[in-house]
């Protein structure tokens, strides 16, 4: 089984970015404890501060992989782009938020993911990455 973890972007701060709203650990070692325990599972990983490379992160994999886990972070709110890419793409899009995006600033309300995803998990922190691959199994 494939499955790809896409962040989007300020995702490479992860540790030192806002630790109250986002925990203190880096991505890289989340990552690293996600393969060891789901070893059985192909999983990559993927970052970009960039909409367009998440764009085509999407079509590159979305027609070969499992799975995709996006967290596309603060394009969430604004991009008709990685929405309609998440539309286009035959795989699965689960959507993370690491923080409650519910319980903060009514500009994150709103996701052009939502519709089109699989599902969709927010408020349970990093954990969120890991029930987000539980959810393909
Ligand atoms: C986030 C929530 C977004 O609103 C924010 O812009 C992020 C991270 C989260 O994981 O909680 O960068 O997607």
């Amino acid at each position: 089984m494939k499955i790809i973890i896409i962040n989007g972007p300020n995702l490479n701060l992860l540790g030192k970015r806002e630790p109250e709203v986002y925990g203190s650990e880096t991505f890289e070692a989340i990552f690293n404890n996600l393969q060891n325990k789901f070893s059985e599972i192909e999983l990559t990983y993927f970052q970009s501060n960039i909409e367009g490379e998440i764009i085509d992160k999407l079509h590159e994999v979305g027609f070969d992989y499992d799975g995709v886990i996006l967290n596309a972070a603060a394009y969430t709110h604004t991009s008709v782009g990685i929405g309609d890419a998440v539309k286009g793409i035959e795989t699965p899009v689960v959507e993370v938020h690491i923080s409650n995006v519910q319980a903060r600033e009514e500009f994150r309300h709103q996701s052009f993911v939502s519709a089109n995803a699989k599902g969709v998990i927010f408020g349970f922190g990093i954990k969120g990455y890991d029930l987000a691959i539980q959810s393909f199994l």
